[in-house]
């Protein structure tokens, strides 16, 4: 089976002074989160849909969403967890408890916070992590990258060519991402702040899928102004 999970346990602090966090903003008339939402309602494939957030906005998100007419019963929302990963352990955890894992069930993750996904990257993602397990929505990087380990000094310039920016969604098979996230040791899972590089550190290929220069993530109060602008400007041609 196929599901979506909605990444929507963070509280937004890089924001600022906000009253709510960030995917609960308005974006031209309707929640950041309902204009995410709405992209993979598009898709069929979704057996469901499971959005994380944190306790005190669950409440919240359910009336967001029925003010919303965001009806369907394949659409949940539970608790997020204390960091990314551990959100989407809980997504994981539900889906177990409710359906069981087969062995190739896939989930495409993807942060509530990016509503310019479009319907293309969400058909690869499928597609591809049907393939191959694993899956990261990039762009080819545009500036040169630069090393600093102290802020101060360069240590290295990677050939840009080889150099992508991460986005999501990311799609992996449930089974093996639980697998591998459980023998991590705490350390571990401090440091692996990215889901896909939990994979890459144990050794597994992650396939690429092509994202878009304007499948932004929602962080400060610019990247909010940018996003009514391409909204605006209609500039995500999906
Ligand atoms: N996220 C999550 N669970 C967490 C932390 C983050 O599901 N415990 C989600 C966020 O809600 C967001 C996405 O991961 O949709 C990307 O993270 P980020 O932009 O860092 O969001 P926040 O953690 O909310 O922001 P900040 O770092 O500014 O506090």
């Amino acid at each position: 089976m196929i599901y979506a999970g909605i990444l929507a346990g963070g509280i937004g602090s890089r924001m600022g002074n906000v009253p709510l966090p960030k995917q609960f903003l308005d974006l031209n008339g309707k929640p950041v989160i309902v204009h995410t939402i709405e992209k993979f309602l598009l898709n069929k494939k979704f057996e469901k849909i499971i959005i994380a957030t944190p306790k005190k906005w669950i409440e919240h998100t359910v009336d967001i969403l029925k003010k919303h007419d965001i009806k369907s019963d394949h659409v949940q929302v539970i608790e997020g967890g204390t960091d990314r990963n551990e959100t989407i352990m809980q997504i994981i955890n539900e889906i177990d408890r409710v359906n069981g894992i087969n062995e190739d069930d896939i989930i495409v993750t993807h942060d509530a916070v990016r509503p310019f996904l479009t319907h293309r990257i969400i058909e690869e993602n499928i597609s591809n992590g049907l393939n191959y397990g694993a899956v990261d929505t990039v762009i080819k990087a545009i500036d040169t990258i630069v090393v600093s380990e102290d802020g101060k000094y360069i240590n290295n310039i990677p050939v840009r060519n080889e150099m992508y920016q991460g986005q999501t969604p990311q799609t992996f098979n449930i089974k093996m991402l639980k697998e591998t996230y459980e023998e991590l040791s705490d350390n571990d899972k401090a440091l692996l702040t990215d889901a896909c590089k939990i994979l890459v550190m144990k050794g597994e290929k992650v396939n690429l899928v092509e994202g878009e220069i304007f499948n932004i993530k929602i962080t400060t109060p610019y990247d909010l102004k940018v996003a009514n602008s391409i909204i605006k400007g209609n500039i995500s041609n999906d």
